[in-house]
């Protein structure tokens, strides 16, 4: 049966989300709660939404409040998005940080190249990204690669982390070719081979945590998740993000997006169709 949510269960409840995980469920957003959540009220038993959320705050092993991040997060992602950042960074961030590094090096030890997809759902853009490195690098062994998704998300790290996809999402910006080269069919799912896997990390990491012990990066994707939080929360963000790239280091957000409102601690810079951004 359909559980309907009140006005007042309603506030408690974006309340709630919202310190959590800092996602805005704005006023008109009901229906988006009871479709997500009602599944979750049933497993566990609640007539109303005043229960459940009694029972979330009783409940100390926090298995709620992760099946509730799991369900309220959009996870909506899928391979080589919006294509043009991909093809930025094949032709132009990724040979200038290799060109800046090995001038740095002066042809000693391995080049670094430390990238991390900061809000990476199911794994698709740092698996697209690990594609670009090995399609233009060859030999990856010869690089000190760290590819790095995190994600609120325990299902989507599960599921980024295991790299195994069925045909509908193998269908969403793969070639061909790309789909053959990188992963090995199993009946009706493909799983991304072992060889690309191995250069990725994943973890689950909540983006409103302090980003402690992550070390500095020279390309950050944090795309298609601004959009979820308030402006002073997004602001904050940037700072920390800041923080965590390196001086030469590289800024990508969603295509659609823009620093302009938010932070003033970055320049956008142009390459053909693409902006990037860097530390001021
Ligand atoms: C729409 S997806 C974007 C995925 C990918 N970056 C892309 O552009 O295709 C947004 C992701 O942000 C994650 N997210 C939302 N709030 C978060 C938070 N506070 N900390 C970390 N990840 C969060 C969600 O779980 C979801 O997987």
């Amino acid at each position: 049966m359909a559980i309907k949510i009140t006005p007042d269960e309603y506030k408690i409840i974006s309340k709630y989300v919202n310190d959590i995980s800092g996602i805005i469920l704005r006023p008109g957003k009901e229906y988006l709660v009871e479709t997500r959540l009602n599944t979750v009220l049933e497993e566990f038993g609640c007539a109303s939404y005043s229960e459940f959320f009694n029972r979330i705050k009783m409940d100390r092993t926090q298995t709620i409040e992760k099946k509730v991040i799991d369900t309220i997060t959009t996870t909506e992602t899928y391979f080589f998005r919006d294509k043009s950042p991909f093809e930025l960074l094949k032709h132009k961030i990724l040979p200038d940080h290799i060109d800046r590094q090995n001038t740095l090096k002066e042809g000693k030890g391995n080049v670094n190249i430390h990238i991390w997809s900061a809000a990476s759902a199911t794994g698709q853009e740092l698996y697209s990204l690990a594609i670009v490195l090995k399609e233009l690098l060859f030999d990856v062994s010869k690089y000190d690669i760290k590819l790095l998704g995190t994600d609120i998300s325990n299902k989507a790290i599960a599921k980024a982390s295991y790299g195994s996809y069925n045909k509908f999402e193998v269908a969403r910006g793969l070639s061909k070719e790309r789909l053959q080269k990188n992963f090995n069919q199993d009946e009706s799912s493909w799983k991304i081979k072992d060889e690309i896997r191995a250069m990725t990390f994943f973890r689950k990491m909540n983006l409103m945590d302090p980003f402690i012990g992550l070390g500095k990066f020279h390309i950050i994707l944090f795309r298609n998740v601004a959009i979820y939080f308030d402006q002073e929360l997004r602001r904050k963000l940037y700072e920390k993000i800041a923080y965590a790239l390196a001086p030469d280091g590289y800024l990508i957000i969603g295509s659609t997006e823009s620093l302009v409102n938010d932070t003033s601690l970055f320049v956008p810079k142009k390459y053909l169709n693409s902006v990037f951004y860097q530390l001021k």
